[in-house]
C-alpha cells in the first residue's frame, strides 16, 4: 500500500485530500495539531486514515511524525505540504503588524520546509516520491508583477510573499531531489469556500483538492517543477475554459 502525508488536515482542502488519497488505497496519515478532533473525523473516512498530531511550526512533533512513520511503514510516497494561514485580513501591505508576518512565515514557508527535510529520507524510499506544496496565485511574481490582474490588486503582504517564498523553495527542492526520483510540485487549489477566506471562495473543496491530489497520484513518467491550476479558478474573473491542468506562471 502507498503511504501519504498531509498536514492541516482537519479541515478544508486538507480534509478532503485525506478523503481522496484514502479512496485511492493509500495508507493517509492525517496531520493537525486538535488531535481529538481528527480523531473523531478519521472514523468517518474511508479506508486506512491514521490521525497524528502536528503542528508544523514545533520541530519536536515533526521529528516524531517521522519517527512514527518510519517505524509503521518505513517509507513515504506522498507529502502534501498544505498546512496554510492567512491572518492579514483587517490590514493593509504597509500597516500589517510584524507579529502576523513573522506567524504567517512561520506555518506557511518554514513549516512547509521543517517538514519536507524531516521526510526526505522516507521519501527517498518510494518510486517515486511526491511533494506537493499547496500554493496560491497570490504568491506568483509573474501575476504580481503585472499590477492589472486581479492577483495584484490584492493587498495581502504577507501571505502573498509567503507563497512567493513557497513557490521558490518548491522549485530549489525539485532541482535538488530530482537525482532521487522525487518530483516536487506547487498546486494552486483556486479559490475555495474555506474558513482560510470566509467562506468566500467559487470552489467547493471536492474541487479544491483536485489538483492536489492529481499530483499526489503523479507516477513514475511524472514532472516535477511546476506551479498547477489555472489562476482563475473560482474567482470573480473564471473563464470557462480555465482547467486545472494549466500551468501558473511562476
Ligand atoms: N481557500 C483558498 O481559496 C485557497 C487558495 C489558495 C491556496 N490555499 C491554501 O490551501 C491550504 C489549505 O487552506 P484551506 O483553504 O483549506 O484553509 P483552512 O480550512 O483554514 O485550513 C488550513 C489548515 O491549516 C492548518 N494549520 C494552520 N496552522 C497550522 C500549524 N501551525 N500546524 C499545522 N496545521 C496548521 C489548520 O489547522 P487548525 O484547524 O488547527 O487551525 C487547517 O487545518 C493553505 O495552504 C492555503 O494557503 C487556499
Amino acid at each position: 500500500m502507498q503511504v501519504a502525508m498531509v498536514t492541516g488536515a482537519g479541515k478544508g482542502i486538507g480534509r478532503e485530500i485525506v478523503r481522496r488519497l484514502a479512496t485511492e488505497g493509500m495508507i493517509v496519515y492525517m496531520g493537525a495539531r486538535d488531535i481529538a478532533r481528527v480523531r473523531e473525523q478519521a472514523r468517518d473516512l474511508p479506508g486506512e486514515v491514521r490521525p497524528l498530531r502536528l503542528d508544523v511550526t514545533e520541530q519536536e512533533q515533526i521529528e516524531a511524525a517521522a519517527a512514527r512513520v518510519t517505524d509503521e511503514c518505513g517509507r513515504l510516497d506522498v507529502l502534501v505540504n498544505n498546512a496554510g494561514v492567512m491572518l492579514e485580513w483587517q490590514h493593509t501591505a504597509t500597516e500589517v503588524p510584524m507579529e502576523l508576518v513573522r506567524r504567517t512565515y512561520e506555518v506557511n514557508v518554514l513549516g512547509a520546509v521543517a517538514v519536507t527535510q524531516a521526510f526526505v529520507p522516507l521519501l527517498r524510499r518510494a518510486r517515486p516520491g511526491r511533494v506537493v506544496n499547496v500554493s496560491s496565485p497570490l504568491g506568483s511574481l509573474s501575476l504580481l508583477s503585472d499590477f492589472g490582474t486581479l492577483i495584484a490588486q490584492r493587498s495581502h503582504l504577507a501571505y502573498g510573499s509567503s507563497k512567493a517564498a513557497l513557490n521558490a523553495v518548491t522549485l530549489l527542492y525539485a532541482k535538488a531531489l530530482v537525482g532521487d526520483g522525487i518530483l516536487v510540485n506547487a498546486a494552486n487549489p483556486g479559490l475555495v469556500a474555506t474558513d482560510l477566506n470566509g467562506g468566500n471562495g467559487g470552489l467547493s473543496v471536492e474541487q479544491g483538492a483536485e489538483v492536489p491530489v492529481r499530483l499526489a497520484l503523479l507516477g513514475e513518467d511524472g514532472f516535477t517543477g511546476r506551479f498547477v491550476g489555472d489562476w482563475r479558478r473560482g474567482t470573480p474573473v473564471e473563464e470557462p475554459e480555465a482547467s486545472p491542468d494549466a500551468l501558473v506562471p511562476w
